[in-house]
């Protein structure tokens, strides 16, 4: 925030790993961040009157960037777990969510989260998929630096599965109209994404949790969920 005399907005300084369609991405040509997420964090800041600045940083990299004290907050379609909550505080649910996998559309062997023993599974490095990778067993994980990574790896047969969150991996398949790889329906588990913030900035948490109710009350939540998901 400026010091200067007048109106000096507050500024609300958000991470978010931009490379999470449609949570969070940027298309070519186009310098604006664009998502829910996005969305979501911009109508929040406006209703709590802060002024929002968006810094791209990779996922696994976010918790600790707020730990420096670089961002106030994270946006980025990031789950509610209790790992988490030992080092950050969560706003309440804005996003019901879960995993699941992609595999080549001309895939046999793989039908199901059981069959993937044996087999190697790209996952977005420090993700939830990461963790419930490794906890099914006898999978060769593959921690790569974003899901776009992990799509290529899956279509240059380096992996037989990718595991990632459902609506990212719907919203991939449909809208990039690829026919090489198929999203399976099985569930791994369900999830909830929450905005993080510091461990001791309660106060912080309140706003955020005040401006998502608001935008919850007064349809605009409703919105920007129709705009990106449909009706
Ligand atoms: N929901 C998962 C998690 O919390 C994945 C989030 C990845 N987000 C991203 N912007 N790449 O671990």
């Amino acid at each position: 925030a400026s010091s200067g005399s007048g109106s000096s907005a507050k500024v609300l300084k958000v991470g978010s790993s931009i490379d999470f369609a449609p949570f969070e991405f940027q298309d070519e040509g186009q310098k604006e961040y664009q998502g829910f997420d996005m969305d979501l964090i911009r109508a929040i800041g406006k209703e709590m009157g802060y002024e929002v600045e968006i810094q791209n940083i990779g996922f696994d990299g976010l918790i600790p960037a707020m730990q420096a004290k670089n961002i106030d907050v994270i946006i980025s379609g990031m789950t509610i777990n209790d790992e988490r909550k030992e080092n950050v505080l969560f706003s309440d649910p804005y996003y019901q969510s879960g995993l699941t996998m992609v595999v080549r559309s001309d895939e046999q062997a793989i039908k199901s989260f059981q069959d993937l023993k044996g087999h190697k599974v790209a996952v977005q490095i420090g993700t939830t998929s990461a963790e419930a990778v490794k906890k099914l067993g006898g999978v060769e994980v593959k921690e790569l630096n974003t899901p776009a990574d992990c799509f290529m790896e899956l279509k240059g047969n380096g992996v037989d599965a990718v595991v990632n969150d459902r609506p990212v991996n719907d919203y991939y398949i449909t809208k990039s109209g690829e026919t090489g790889v198929k999203a399976l329906e099985e569930k791994l588990t369900a999830e909830d994404y929450g905005i993080a913030m510091a461990k001791d900035n309660t106060e912080l948490q309140s706003k955020i949790n005040e401006a998502l109710k608001k935008l919850k009350e007064n349809g605009e939540y409703d919105k920007i969920y129709a705009k990106w998901f449909g009706g």
